[in-house]
């Protein structure tokens, strides 16, 4: 049967840092294509192409970070142009993986929700909410799944990209299903650890990284870097030091060529009571104000506060004693990453994401 598709141009706007919500990007702009729909895709890492975009419908694929959108998402979709209430779909990619015969689903948590109510408020209708299980990415926690079980996941998530599509094509509206709503209720009630994800964990994550002593120096995690928060420091041998802008995407760990890009476990517990003493003033200082004039709240806060510069400086030293070879290797064998799979989606190109 002959279906009526609208005509209207899609702009798909995506963020990957391993090329899964890439890939899903892909599927969903090819099936808009064979149906005639006009449509682009533009990554938002770039954000200086994007400005020139033709006004039209817009799509946000995105990774779950955290249970909800990446602050990079966030930031780019509270700064789109007005859309005259242009039809609107958001698309998170979550945490997919297999126990024995069962796939389990990630958890998207606020990220649609987030990512549609900033639509909202910038003149578009996010009509279609949908969440794909992907292979999961997060090699800081947990080594990269088998090939096989990520073919069966990327043939199940083929599956329900496409039906998105067809949703889309037909600009029908698809809010209220089982899917989004088994993640919106947890979403709603891991809020609070959702904004302490984006207002302070994911800085600390990023101070985790480190170049084992496998770092040839080449630079390709600072060239493949979404967010430009890789530098490399030194004259002789430099090494890729993290700055705070980093999102945690796990592109560097995943490309590195050498397997020389570790998340610290070791140190982050060092660094965690580096933080956690950062509160030792907040205790003073709570010692000595009138019990009527604070409440617990203001303590949090000024502990946080205070954990920033505490652990940008113990990383900057942490950077430096890791020249030393013996150091080095001693925080290389007391993490984890070492012995990890890593992961990156092999269908996709890396150049293709800076295009
Ligand atoms: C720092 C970090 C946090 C993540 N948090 C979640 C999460 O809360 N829920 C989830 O389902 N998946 C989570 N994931 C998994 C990714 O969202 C998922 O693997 C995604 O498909 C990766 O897409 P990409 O390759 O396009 O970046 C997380 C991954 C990372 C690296």
């Amino acid at each position: 049967m002959q279906q009526n598709y609208h005509t209207m141009r899609y702009n798909i706007f995506f963020m990957s840092g391993t090329g899964n919500s890439l890939t899903v990007a892909n599927n969903i702009a090819n099936n808009l294509n064979s149906k005639h729909i006009p449509t682009g895709i533009y990554n938002i890492e770039n954000r200086t192409n994007i400005k020139d975009i033709n006004r039209g419908s817009v799509g946000i694929v995105f990774p779950t970070h955290g249970f909800t959108a990446p602050w990079l998402v966030i930031k780019f979709v509270a700064t789109l142009k007005f859309g005259n209430w242009r039809p609107a779909f958001t698309i998170c990619t979550r945490a997919g993986a297999r126990i024995g015969k069962v796939y389990t689903p990630g958890l998207g948590g606020s990220a649609n929700l987030i990512v549609a109510l900033l639509l909202l408020i910038r003149g578009y209708r996010p009509k279609i909410w949908g969440a794909v299980d992907m292979p999961s990415n997060w090699m800081a926690i947990h080594p990269a799944l088998s090939n096989k079980t990520c073919r069966e996941i990327y043939q199940r998530a083929k599956k329900r990209t496409d039906i998105l599509a067809e949703k889309i094509a037909n600009n029908s509206t698809h809010i209220f299903n089982p899917n989004n709503i088994y993640d919106l209720i947890p979403g709603i009630i891991l809020l609070q650890i959702s904004f302490m994800y984006i207002i302070f964990f994911r800085f600390f994550l990023a101070k985790l990284f480190f170049a084992s002593y496998k770092c040839t120096s080449c630079g390709l995690c600072a060239e493949y870097c979404m967010t430009n928060a890789i530098k490399m420091i030194g004259k002789k041998a430099p090494k890729p030091y993290w700055k705070l802008r980093c999102e945690s995407c796990m592109r560097c760990i995943g490309y590195c060529p050498h397997k020389a890009i570790e998340v610290g476990h070791s140190w982050a517990i060092i660094l965690f009571m580096i933080a956690g003493a950062s509160g030792l003033p907040a205790i003073v200082v709570n010692n000595i104000i009138p019990q009527h004039l604070i409440n617990e709240w203001w303590i949090v806060w000024l502990t946080i506060l205070l954990a920033f510069p505490s652990i940008v400086i113990a990383y900057y030293i942490f950077h430096l004693i890791n020249r030393v070879h013996f150091i080095n290797k001693l925080f290389s064998f007391t993490t984890f990453t070492r012995l990890f799979k890593k992961y990156k989606h092999t269908g996709v190109n890396i150049n293709r994401f800076k295009s």
